[in-house]
């Protein structure tokens, strides 16, 4: 039989994502500094320090990397702590950095995706209770118009939040972030700013760069009751995946926010999202723990059999991406792949947990999901937030106490995949072979051959 390809469509987006506070280094104005100055909130007491020296120009070598290695789009987030380091005094030297990334972006064919906000707050807003804050929307939105009218054309892809229930749960409720509450009523209150903010943002946007395409990058993690035969593993399952998976994309459908015990409505935020933007790492079963109060009395844990990573910090379930562009589909907008990845210092699970993913995600664009592209997390190794430099998530390996790379197999396979714009049957057999025993059954084609 001739050799198959796993083709993605013609024109499809490979790249990867980063996030400022991650890669840049030295950014003191911001919540996290300070959180991680404080003792027991970073695995091993890490500091982000210089991170991958970004701030320090490093960027245009880490983008040489990406565009060297066949890759299309780049994501990157922008410092609200460096663009506006007080209130309403804009720093235009922090913008005219951002201009000169995209502009370098661009240059190397590298389409940019921006993030306007991925996890940091400026200290100054932190000391009002961020989130929690009464002025954060119209603060987010003002810090928007300001981002917009000095990079808007710059960028055709915008994301407004990224993850906002994590940021919600895990600064508010699960107290592992910055300001680290323990209050399931603030993280839901965080998420009611975050989904104005978010609203307020889209129209900002919108207004000033027509052409825009903008979304928010959700978090979906699979959710499964540990037992199937019990109804109140179900139970929580579903509430836990209707509050922390749903509930901020279907606001910014139909701009309600169904909350447990709440319902908000948020008209501004109707038909806020141009693309839906997925983030999607692994899957979990949920069991009934009534104790587990701020986790709506669910305790999770990675299903029985699964393989985790090396620091078992998620479980291989590509599956779930399956399962979460099914639930994505019914939007009713293109999908992108804004975040999926893992990390492995050793780079061999990556490989196979790549591969695994981008057949699933190759299968369900085969049955109809309309998706334009996949942004792999991360380019090059960057700080962890909570786990530090503990968690390696990139193609290339970094010291951080010397700024040296070091170029991962799996920064091989994914230039092989990107140029390609598909996986070989070699790249299959090697590190999946079970898809190519089955592929003819699957729903796709099976593999295209040539
Ligand atoms: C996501 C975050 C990203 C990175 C990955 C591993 O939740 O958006 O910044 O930390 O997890």
């Amino acid at each position: 039989m001739a050799p198959r390809t796993w083709d993605f469509p013609e024109g499809f987006l490979w790249g990867t994502a980063t996030a400022s506070y991650q890669v840049e280094g030295d950014n003191a104005n911001c919540d996290w500094w300070e959180w991680e100055s404080q003792p027991g909130r970073i695995r091993g007491g890490d500091r982000s320090g210089k991170a991958c020296d970004w701030w320090g120009g490093r960027w245009a070598e880490d983008l040489d990397r990406a565009a060297q290695a066949g890759q299309n789009a780049h994501r990157l987030s922008v410092e609200w702590s460096r663009i506006e380091p007080e209130p309403d005094r804009w720093d235009e030297s922090a913008l005219a950095f951002y201009r000169e990334i995209l502009l370098g972006a661009r240059a190397r064919g590298l389409t940019p995706f921006v993030t306007l906000h991925h996890f940091t707050n400026p200290l100054w807003l932190a000391a009002r209770g961020g989130w929690l804050s009464a002025d954060v929307v119209p603060r987010f939105e003002r810090f928007t118009t300001k981002v917009v009218s000095a990079l808007g054309d710059l960028a055709d892809w915008w994301i407004t939040i990224n993850e906002p229930n994590v940021l919600a749960y895990s600064g508010y409720a699960g107290g592992v972030f910055p300001p680290g509450n323990r209050s399931l009523p603030h993280a839901l209150q965080a998420m009611v700013h975050l989904m104005q903010a978010h609203a307020a943002a889209y129209h900002a946007i919108r207004a000033r760069v027509p052409g825009a395409r903008i979304g928010l990058a959700h978090h979906y993690r699979g959710m499964r009751p540990a037992r199937a035969g019990c109804p109140l593993d179900h139970l929580v399952a579903w509430a836990r995946s209707s509050t922390f998976n749903e509930a901020c994309a279907r606001a910014a459908q139909d701009g309600i926010l169904r909350l447990p015990g709440r319902r908000v409505s948020i008209p501004q935020a109707v038909g806020t999202q141009d693309y839906f933007g997925l983030n999607y790492y692994t899957t979990e079963v949920a069991r009934l723990d009534l104790r587990a109060w701020n986790e709506l009395m669910a305790r999770s844990a990675y299903p029985a059999g699964a393989v985790l990573s090396p620091n078992g910090f998620l479980a291989n379930v590509p599956i779930g991406l399956t399962h979460a562009l099914r639930w994505a589909g019914r939007f009713r907008v293109p999908i992108l792949i804004t975040e999926n990845g893992t990390e492995d210092a050793a780079d061999e699970f990556r490989r196979r947990y790549l591969v695994e993913h981008l057949l699933h995600l190759w299968d369900a664009i085969g049955a109809g999901a309309p998706v334009l592209g996949y942004l792999h997390w991360t380019l090059v190794d960057n700080f962890e937030w909570a786990e530090g430099w503990n968690l390696r998530f990139g193609l290339w390996g970094l010291d951080p106490h010397t700024q040296a790379r070091t170029r991962r197999g799996s920064a091989d396979l994914y230039e092989q995949i990107c140029r390609a714009n598909g996986l070989s049957e070699e790249t299959v057999k090697q590190h999946s072979p079970e898809w190519l025993a089955t592929a003819d059954a699957r729903t796709g084609s099976g593999g295209a051959a040539p």
